[in-house]
């Protein structure tokens, strides 16, 4: 049995291939465009691994994927590839619009005419499951109950507005031409192979090269955090056992303000690995200009998963941050190949001619 995983190379698809490839033989046909946010270097552990099938290329070329769908024959599709960070969506939003609109378009197509074709039990048995984000449903007041998968959707980034287009799309495809779609909006994750672009990488990173720690606007907006691979099993369990159609939150119940993050992470970062001159990270912190249209508020109600599918996370912040905190001061080549952007050449540092 094959699944098709795309965005496999980036924070929470690299996270998943790894996770799948260690607690099933199925294949994963991995399919990635390697923009900067992909870095196959996250899945150095899976070199040589036959399990695991690497595809430079973009969800949007129809050509590439009604290939890999017809030679692969994957009994799911699991599609991670997006622009996901917010702040490049407000400098550039088109690659945002051409990966996640068109591209996730253009991949249903695709996957549409393949499943059409499926013998009867292929077909019965196939799944479409498309990873989406709370962002979609707004900003929420500091008294309001969590998001409900029923709560109305009001993106307020040219990345949320997106990813809600791409959801409506997923959405149509199932009401229209019957395609067995699942969808999974989560909060927001952390831990291994994250990029330092977002938040609590950035902190990590920052705070261990000297550099300043940037806080948005007053730091009291509000997420919550989920640990990358409690978000890993939660799909591993929609994709086993959620019912067509359906959406549903996933979250970790970790509502917690910017800057109390900002403040964990430097006292882990204390402990873990003290200044030569006893002095806190938190002499790093720095309050700048805010994020335009920055949401206040986000929080995800995930009950209606653990009633249904019985999921529950693995780990609480407390242990799920530690460990992150520990893996970023173990993996010190992985920051330094993103950092000097070698990250990008590692393919060809690695394997010299060899295609990834
Ligand atoms: P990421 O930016 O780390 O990785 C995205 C991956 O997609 C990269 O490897 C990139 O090369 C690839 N990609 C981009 N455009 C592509 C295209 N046109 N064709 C093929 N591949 C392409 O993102 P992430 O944080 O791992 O997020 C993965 C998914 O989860 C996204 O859909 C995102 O919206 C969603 N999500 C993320 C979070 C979060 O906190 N990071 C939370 C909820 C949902
Ligand atoms: O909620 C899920 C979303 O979480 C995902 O859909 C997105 O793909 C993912 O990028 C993330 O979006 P956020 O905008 O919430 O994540 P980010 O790490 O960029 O920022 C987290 C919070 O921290 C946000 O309120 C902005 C703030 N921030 C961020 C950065 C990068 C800072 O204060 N300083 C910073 O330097």
């Amino acid at each position: 049995m094959t699944i098709l995983v795309t965005g496999g190379a980036g924070f929470i698809g690299g996270n998943f291939v790894l996770d799948w490839v260690g607690c099933s033989d199925e294949v994963v046909i991995n399919l990635d465009k390697l923009t900067y946010a992909g870095n196959l270097e996250s899945l150095a552990s899976l070199d040589g691994n036959p399990q695991h099938i690497f595809v430079q290329g973009d969800i949007a070329d129809a050509e590439l994927v009604r290939h890999l769908l017809a030679e692969h024959q994957p009994r799911a599709v699991i599609n991670f590839a997006a622009e996901s960070h917010v702040d490049r969506s407000i400098h550039g939003p088109e690659e945002f619009i051409q990966t996640n609109i068109v591209g996730t378009f253009r991949l249903l197509e695709e996957v549409r005419s393949y499943w059409k074709a499926l013998p009867d039990q292929a077909r019965a048995d196939f799944r479409f499951l498309h990873v989406s984000t709370d962002e979609v449903y707004g900003s929420l007041a500091t008294d309001a109950p969590a998001f409900t998968e029923e709560h109305r959707y009001e993106p307020n980034s040219p990345y949320s507005a997106s990813k809600a287009a791409s959801d409506h799309l997923v959405r149509s495809y199932h009401h229209t031409y019957g395609l067995p779609v699942l969808t999974t909006n989560c909060s927001n994750n952390y831990g291994p192979y994250h990029f330092p672009e977002k938040l609590i990488p950035l902190l990590i990173v920052n705070a261990l090269a000297g550099k300043q720690l940037p806080v948005y606007g007053d730091g009291q907006q509000i997420r919550d955090w989920l640990y990358v691979k409690d978000h890993c099993s939660a799909i591993r369990r929609v994709l086993e056992a959620g019912k067509l159609g359906e959406v549903y939150n996933v979250g970790g119940w970790n509502e917690k303000p910017n800057l109390d993050i900002v403040h964990h992470v430097c006292a882990l970062l204390d402990e873990l690995q003290p200044k030569a001159d006893a002095s806190s990270y938190r002499d790093l912190i720095t309050f700048v200009t805010d994020r335009p249209g920055h949401d206040r508020r986000y929080a995800i109600d995930a009950r209606k998963l653990e009633r249904e599918l019985g999921w529950k996370p693995a780990e609480t912040f407390e242990s799920g941050i530690r460990k992150t905190v520990q893996w970023y001061l173990d993996n010190q080549q992985w920051v330094n190949n993103v950092q000097s952007g070698d990250y990008r050449n590692w393919v060809t540092q690695n394997y010299g001619e060899r295609s990834a």
